[in-house]
């Protein structure tokens, strides 16, 4: 019996030193299995009295069982040291950069969206949005561009696997939308349309395959393309300051007539001419015009008692304009030292 108590303390001590699941389950098969004192012990109860046996079988039943319970003990204890140490080794700081703890921020593109909706909101005009997925009609039928029109092709448009092949695509402008709110309400409609846009296309200096335009829609009595030009004039002053001119340069669109380019100094160069502008000295910012008739027609708005014009600009570029940014790759590669800038 004395010989048990030592055997008993020298093994929970064992136990409870284990510094490992490895170290304690070793230790639960040197104190407890076959070849363990404890078993030696076990194999003379044959040879004892019956009344010996029974008292001496008991004291080692109930040894085994504390020492079955010291080593669960241990276990969830050494189970728990590893899963706080797999947390604490898994555990990311998002704070710290490069040794540096900083705050994010808005993406340049988001900040610039926000900026230009403060804009136009101030300038009277109503923010509406739609949905990135598009049917074909409202991208393209209702827009006065029916089906093997050339102008389709000059979209690069990226068709969704939905319907009937070729019916439903992520939309290559925000145009879409005008059409959405026409259906939606009646005129007259002041409202400008932000939003992402898809197109098959590879990156440059001053493209990239998903960027983000403002579509902008007037619909009223008697307006006109000077409301267009002066409107656009206004947008311009009050978004680059004095510095940056504009220009509407003749252009075509399907679903406007007459149309326009907008385009605004280059501000890399400041006009003279450089690799962003191709040498041109000015930026092209958007198309616009006076909403073609067939348009109104798609959407049952009557066009001999109402006219409207039509703007698309593209965000990633005025925002480009607004900080001279030679190369709008750099706003989409996640680096800090670019990002972090804004
Ligand atoms: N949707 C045209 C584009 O993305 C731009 C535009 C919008 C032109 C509205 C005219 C009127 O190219």
């Amino acid at each position: 019996m004395s010989d048990l108590a030592v055997l008993e303390s020298d093994a929970l001590a064992r136990l409870g030193s284990a510094s490992s699941l490895d170290q304690l389950r070793d230790a639960h098969g040197d104190l407890l299995g076959k070849r363990s004192p404890l078993n030696d012990v076990r194999k003379t109860l044959g040879a004892l009295a019956p009344e010996d046996r029974k008292k001496l079988g008991q004291e080692l039943n109930d040894l085994r069982s504390r020492l079955d319970a010291a080593f669960a003990a241990r276990e969830e204890e050494l189970l728990a040291a590893e899963r706080a140490e797999r947390v604490a080794d898994e555990r990311l700081d998002l704070t710290e950069v490069k040794g540096r703890r900083r705050r994010g921020s808005l993406h340049l593109v988001t900040q610039t969206r926000d900026r230009l909706e403060d804009t136009f909101v101030a300038m009277g005009f109503t923010v509406a949005e739609g949905p990135e997925v598009e049917t074909d009609w409202h991208n393209f039928e209702a827009l006065n561009i029916p089906p093997a029109h050339p102008a389709r092709s000059g979209f690069d448009t990226l068709y969704v696997k939905f319907g009937e092949p070729e019916s439903t695509l992520v939309r290559p402008h925000t145009s879409p939308v005008q059409i959405r709110l026409m259906l939606e309400q009646p005129p007259p409609i002041y409202a400008v349309m932000p939003g992402r846009c898809y197109r098959k296309d590879t990156p440059e200096p001053r493209k990239v395959p998903n960027f983000s335009q403002i579509e902008g829609l007037v619909v009223d009595r008697g307006i006109t393309f000077g409301n267009l030009a002066g409107t656009i004039e206004a947008f311009t002053s009050a978004y680059f300051g004095p510095n940056i001119h504009s220009r509407l340069r003749p252009g075509s669109f399907p679903f406007t007539e007459p149309s326009a380019e907008y385009e605004v100094t280059c501000a890399i160069c400041e006009g003279r001419g450089c690799r962003t502008c191709s040498s041109t000295g000015w930026i092209e910012l958007g198309g616009c015009g006076m909403v073609h008739p067939n348009v109104f027609r798609a959407v049952d708005i009557d066009p001999e008692e109402w006219s409207g014009f039509a703007f698309g600009f593209g965000i990633d570029r005025l925002a480009q304009m607004r900080h001279a940014i030679p190369d709008m790759r750099v706003l989409f590669d996640n680096d800090i030292r670019v990002t972090g800038q804004f």
